[in-house]
């Protein structure tokens, strides 16, 4: 049962859903074979939603969604897209509120490094929309020497009703956007589309669609004056579609390139229930927050990524390898063993987030040292962490749940024992490259085969009201910060000793900021 709302009933408020005419619209057009973002479609079997991720050297998982439920999620496969000859079968899953099933098939005993077709079930489907065979590439094998890149996003979520606001929500709010998109401007999902030859998977470290803000940009006014939430069916289509919206966007990148995920707080929070629509002088409580907004439910749901075979766990942290990296996701949300095992003990809007642990006490730490030590440095000689809070920063936001001190205590001495190259974070809405140290201490080689990891807090790609704002005097351990664009990470690994980050403005693919890490690399056994 859904928790019941009680609203007054003179309350008006704005509803994130379509019209009536929009829907019959969008059926319209989902009849003629186009998917419009974020609605259901006419045909409930219709594949939506196609997403990869590695598992592991020679596995690939395809997850998509569809309104109703397959009997046994099938992909067909083969290495020419005229003989799809392979078939793979796997789960569904769904959780109360969702509007959608998730189906997940992961494929085995493939070719590291190799070009696959693919097609998901399409089974009584007729009148879907068309999709072309999809196709994706498994990942390098450790120790291929191929250069490659690699893009980076954290905090990504759809700008305003579509993806496209160029100007803050109509209604305002307390805080309006300080960088709203110009007119001509490309956003983040646009970007890494426009771009998406030149990097071969790409990693999101958390804050993924933030979907939980809808009621907010509702009464903002980014969809628009029209209709309204009066009832708990309303928020929990506001909420999906909207959530949906971001995933249907981002197909066209998921469907061909790994999306490698990590936890943020957004997927467990829920915005709503700790805002004030100041148009109607409503505060919302934690009670607006449906099951599938909270907990990591719909996270969990949506994504598998490679824990089994890394020894992780869930979506929350896992490694994989890939030519001449070994890349680890770490969970800043929950199962800390200093002082943070779920959430909600950030409070906050993250109170009522309620979930983890998703393990023992320790069991995250003791997973990420023995991932580190297992790590073959003659293979692959960097290793790059994608986690979700960071600690140095550069913004004013300097607060408790901004800056993860009990991340740094748990995280950071196994960085610096095993000789982590680069931690990437986010969190921060904002760019800031800080100089590679450790517990507050500056490593005087800067980037030149520097002993501490170097850190970068990319919080740029898309948070829907704005970026945040940085201290005039930047701290001594940053050497580039900024606010004014907002971007994606191209990470390009070179060969065994050089990385090069890259700031790539989403607005119009300028390379805004770049560094080079030299590291020797010098571990012995490959000479
Ligand atoms: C839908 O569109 C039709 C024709 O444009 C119009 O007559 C009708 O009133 C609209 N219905 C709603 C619910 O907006
Ligand atoms: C939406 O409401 C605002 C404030 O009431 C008003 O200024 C604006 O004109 C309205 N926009 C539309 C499209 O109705
Ligand atoms: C909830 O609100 C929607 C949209 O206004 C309306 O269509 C629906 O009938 C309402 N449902 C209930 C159970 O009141
Ligand atoms: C807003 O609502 C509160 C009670 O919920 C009331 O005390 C306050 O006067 C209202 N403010 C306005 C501007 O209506
Ligand atoms: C959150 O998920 C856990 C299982 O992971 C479950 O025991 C708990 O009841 C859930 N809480 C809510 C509020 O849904
Ligand atoms: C953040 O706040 C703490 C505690 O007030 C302070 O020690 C630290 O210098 C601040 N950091 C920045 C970057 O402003
Ligand atoms: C960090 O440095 C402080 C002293 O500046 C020291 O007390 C603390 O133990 C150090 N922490 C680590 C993890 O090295
Ligand atoms: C590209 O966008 C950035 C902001 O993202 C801006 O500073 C720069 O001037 C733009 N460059 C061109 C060539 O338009
Ligand atoms: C590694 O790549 C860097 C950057 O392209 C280049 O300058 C360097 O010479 C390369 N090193 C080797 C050993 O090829
Ligand atoms: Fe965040």
């Amino acid at each position: 049962m859904l928790p019941l709302l009680l609203l007054a009933s003179s309350v008006v408020l704005v509803k994130a859903q379509l019209s009536a005419n929009e829907t019959s619209w969008s059926c319209l057009a989902e009849s003629k074979g186009v998917h419009v973002p974020g609605s259901v479609p006419c045909n409930p079997y219709e594949p939506l939603q196609q997403r990869l991720a590695y598992g592991g050297p020679n596995g690939m998982t395809v997850s998509w969604s569809t309104h109703a439920q397959l009997e046994t999620p099938q992909v067909w496969y083969g290495e020419s897209p005229s003989a799809l000859t392979n078939v793979a079968s796997g789960e569904t899953v769904t959780y109360p509120t969702s509007r959608v099933y998730d189906n997940h098939v992961k494929i085995s005993g493939l070719k590291p490094n190799t070009k696959y077709w693919y097609r998901t079930s399409y089974q009584n489907c007729p009148g879907c929309a068309y999709r072309p065979t999809d196709t994706f590439t498994t990942s390098r094998a450790a120790g291929d020497e191929t250069p490659f890149t690699v893009a980076v996003v954290v905090d990504l979520g759809l700008m305003g009703a579509d993806g496209l606001s160029t100007a803050v929500g109509p209604l305002g709010g307390s805080k309006g956007a300080a960088n709203p998109l110009g007119p001509n401007d490309l956003n983040t999902i646009q970007s890494l589309l426009e771009n998406k030859d030149t990097y071969e998977f790409i990693a999101h470290w958390g804050d993924i669609a933030y979907a939980d803000y809808f009621i907010k940009e509702s009464w903002q006014g980014y969809f628009g004056n029209d209709s309204t939430i009066v009832n708990m069916t309303s928020v929990v289509e506001g909420y999906n579609s909207l959530l949906e919206q971001y995933y249907d966007q981002m197909t066209p990148l998921t469907s061909s390139k790994a999306y490698m995920v990590g936890a943020g707080n957004h997927e467990a929070n829920c915005d709503n229930g700790g805002t004030t629509d100041s148009v109607n002088n409503i505060t919302y409580t934690t009670s607006i927050c449906t099951p599938g907004q909270t907990n990591f439910t719909g996270y969990i749901n949506h994504f598998r990524m490679p824990s089994d075979v890394s020894g992780g766990n869930g979506n929350f942290w896992y490694s994989f390898d890939h030519g001449l990296a070994h890349f680890i996701a770490l969970d800043t949300e929950t199962d800390l063993p200093e002082g943070l095992q779920s959430p909600d003990e950030y409070g906050g809007s993250d109170a009522g987030a309620d979930s983890g642990p998703f393990g023992y006490p320790d069991q995250q730490l003791d997973w990420f040292e023995k991932d580190l030590a297992s790590v073959d440095r003659t293979k692959t000689p960097w290793i790059v962490v994608g986690l979700h809070r960071p600690w140095y920063i550069a913004s004013t936001k300097n607060s408790s749940s901004n800056v993860c001190l009990a991340c740094q205590t748990a995280f950071e001495p196994l960085m610096v024992k095993y000789g982590v190259d680069l931690y990437m974070q986010g969190h921060i809405h904002a760019y800031e490259r800080n100089k590679p140290m450790a517990n507050y201490s500056v490593d005087p080689a800067g980037l030149n085969d520097p002993k501490y990891p170097w850190s970068i807090v990319n919080g740029a790609a898309g948070h829907y009201d704005g970026l945040d704002s940085i201290s005039k005097t930047l701290p001594y351990y940053v050497d580039v910060a900024f606010n004014t664009a907002y971007g994606w990470s191209r990470l390009t690994f070179h060969n065994r000793t050089h990385l090069t980050h890259e700031f790539v403005s989403s607005a119009n693919g300028t390379v805004l900021d770049s560094a080079t890490l030299y590291k020797e690399h010098n571990f012995g056994s490959w000479w």
